[in-house]
C-alpha cells in the first residue's frame, strides 16, 4: 500500500505528551489519544495512517503517566486466547490490529515543554537512514487518509520538507497557523516562504493554513537545538521549520483537498465520532434515525 524505495519514510513520530486540558476531567487519568472515535481509539487510527504511508516503526511521545498510550500496541495474550477460546474472531481481529501495524518504540517527554521539544525527545531513537521523519499529530485526523504519500512524492521531486495545509475560507482563518506562499507548477503544491500563528482575516496572507501532518528533513532536529522557546515558553515546532526556511531549505506544503476533525476539543472528538459511526454498516443507520429524530424535537 505505502511507496516503496526512495522517498518512502522509515519513521513516523507522534507527539503524544500534551496535558490534554481540554479534556479535563477525563484526562486527570486517561490520556485523550485514548478516548475512542466510535470503538478505536484515536491513536491507533493515526498509526495505522503511518503504517499505511510505509513508515517501519512509530515512536511515540509520552509524558510520564501516559505509559498506556504505548500499552495500547502491546499484544494481550490472555485476552487474546479467551477470545479465540469463545469463537470471537471479529474481536480477536480488532484486539490484534494495534499491535500488527507498525513496530512502536516510546520516548519520554519529562515536561510539556512544546510540539518541537516533543518531537526533539524522539532524536536518540533515530538512526544514519532516517534522513527524513513524519511528524503526525494524533489529535488531527486529516481524510481520506494518503497524504502523508502525496508529501512523500513531493519531497523526492524537490528535497527538503513538505507539510500539509488545508484551503479554508478566509473568514475562519484565524484559528490557525497559515502558510506565506509562491506558486509552483503544480495548483496544489506551494513552496513555502513563511508562516503566521492566527492572523486576522484581513492580513492573513493566505487561505491556506497548517494541519497536524509534517515530513521533515532530519535537518529539523539541528535546528530545533537552535531555536529558543516562542510562545507560551514552548519550543515550537513551527520555528524550527522557520528557521530552516531563513536558512534557505526547501519547504513546500501540499494542499490537501478533503475533510479534518480536530480531535483536540470535545466538540470536534463528537463530530469525528457522529461521521465515523454514520459509516459504520452496524451502528449507522440506527444513529442516523435517532439524530434526525432528536433534530426534528430541536426545530420541530
Ligand atoms: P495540543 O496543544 O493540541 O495538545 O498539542 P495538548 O497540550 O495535549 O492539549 P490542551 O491544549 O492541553 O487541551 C498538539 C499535540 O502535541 C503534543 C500533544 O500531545 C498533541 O498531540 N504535545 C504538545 C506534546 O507531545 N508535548 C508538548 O509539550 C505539547
Amino acid at each position: 500500500m505505502g511507496p516503496v524505495g526512495y522517498g518512502a519514510v522509515r519513521t513516523a513520530i507522534v507527539p503524544a505528551a500534551g496535558l490534554g486540558t481540554r479534556f479535563l476531567p477525563t484526562t486527570k487519568t486517561v490520556p485523550k489519544e485514548l478516548l475512542p472515535v466510535v470503538d478505536t481509539p484515536a491513536i491507533e487510527y493515526v498509526a495505522a495512517e503511518a503504517a499505511q504511508a510505509g513508515a517501519q516503526r512509530l515512536v511515540l511521545v509520552v509524558s510520564p503517566g501516559k505509559e498506556s498510550v504505548a500499552a495500547h500496541f502491546d499484544p494481550n495474550p490472555d485476552l487474546e486466547a479467551g477470545l479465540r477460546g469463545h469463537g470471537k474472531e471479529a474481536l480477536l481481529a480488532k484486539v490484534r490490529r494495534a499491535p500488527e501495524l507498525i513496530g512502536v518504540e516510546v520516548a519520554v517527554q519529562d515536561k510539556p515543554l512544546g510540539l518541537g521539544h516533543a518531537v526533539g525527545c524522539a532524536e536518540p531513537l533515530l538512526d544514519d537512514s532516517d534522513d527524513a521523519v513524519a511528524v503526525l499529530l494524533p489529535d488531527d485526523f486529516v481524510l481520506p487518509t494518503g497524504v502523508l504519500i502525496t508529501m512523500a512524492v513531493i519531497r523526492q521531486r524537490y528535497g527538503g520538507s513538505v507539510l500539509c495545509a488545508f484551503d479554508v475560507p478566509r473568514e475562519q482563518i484565524s484559528a490557525y497557523g497559515v502558510f506565506t506562499v509562491d506558486d509552483t507548477d503544480e495548483p496544489d503544491v506551494k513552496r513555502v516562504r513563511g508562516m503566521v500563528e492566527k492572523p486576522a482575516p484581513e492580513a492573513a496572507p493566505s487561505t491556506f493554513a497548517a494541519a497536524g501532518r509534517y515530513l521533515l528533513d532530519r535537518a529539523v532536529f539541528d535546528a530545533l537545538h537552535r531555536i529558543a522557546p516562542g510562545s507560551g515558553g514552548e519550543l515550537q515546532l513551527t520555528d524550527a521549520i522557520a528557521l530552516l526556511i531563513d536558512e534557505g531549505h526547501p519547504v513546500h506544503v501540499v494542499v490537501h483537498r478533503g475533510e479534518r476533525h480536530d480531535l483536540g476539543n470535545p466538540g470536534g472528538l463528537l463530530r469525528a465520532s457522529v461521521d465515523f459511526a454514520l459509516k459504520d454498516p452496524e451502528i449507522g443507520p440506527e444513529l442516523r434515525s435517532w439524530l434526525l429524530n432528536r433534530l426534528e424535537q430541536e426545530n420541530p
